[in-house]
């Protein structure tokens, strides 16, 4: 990866805990925070502000390209802009949490978040999280995590979060697309948080960085 910086890659299905890690491990690794469903979250909100429906594939093509999808850095943490409108707020909405799967299915679409979370690689050291981060964005990347957790759990989470999120049908729609699914790459390391903390797992993330001699 000669025109990248450091990155490490957590992928995982939804809830799975690897926002809160992928966070904590970049705090504690001085790297910058990518969160790249938050970026197919925001292209989802804005297509659904326009009216436009979330399996209007050549809509959603065509109005991506010309929107002004722009990533920037808060306190080492991606933040997105459409058109100049912060959709932080939004990302999490019933609407989006419903349409997400089927908007970032669109090759266009995945085409330009892929292209924004190279461009963070280019200039910073990354935790980058998502589904595909190790197994397309970054498929060369040493250092390759799946975090994985059990689908109570998982549930519990969101509930505990107090989300209508119906996290077994996106699991299912994110893992049987064909663009990029959720998969395990076969060189990433699983690990189940089912039964751990936020702390238990970075230090296994770090303890396995450092066993693969990765300069941190
Ligand atoms: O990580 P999340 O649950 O906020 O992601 C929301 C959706 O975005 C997820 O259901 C599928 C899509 N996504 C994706 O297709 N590829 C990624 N790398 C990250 C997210």
């Amino acid at each position: 990866m000669p025109d990248f910086h450091r990155v490490i890659a957590i992928d995982g299905p939804a809830a799975s805990g690897k926002s809160s890690v992928a966070r904590e491990l970049a705090r504690r690794l001085g790297f910058v925070y990518v969160n790249s469903g938050a970026i197919y979250r925001a292209i989802t909100w804005y297509m659904l502000r326009r009216g436009i429906g979330p399996d209007d594939g050549g809509r959603i093509a065509r109005t991506v390209e010309s929107a002004q999808i722009s990533c920037r850095l808060k306190n080492n943490e991606s933040r997105v802009w459409i058109d100049d409108v912060d959709p932080t707020n939004h990302l999490r909405d019933d609407l989006v949490n419903k349409a997400v799967s089927r908007v970032s299915t669109v090759p266009e679409v995945r085409k330009i978040v892929t292209e924004k979370m190279r461009n963070y690689a280019r200039a910073h050291d990354v935790v980058i999280e998502g589904r595909d981060i190790g197994s397309v964005v970054f498929p060369h990347t040493p250092g390759k995590f799946y975090i994985d957790a059990s689908p109570e759990v998982r549930f519990r989470r969101r509930v505990a979060e107090g989300q209508r999120d119906e996290i077994a049908a996106r699991d299912r729609a994110d893992s049987s697309r064909r663009a990029s699914p959720l998969t395990v790459a076969p060189d990433a390391q699983v690990i189940d948080t089912s039964h751990l903390t936020i702390e238990e797992v970075i230090d296994k993330i770090v303890e396995r960085l450092k066993l693969k001699g990765l300069p941190l």
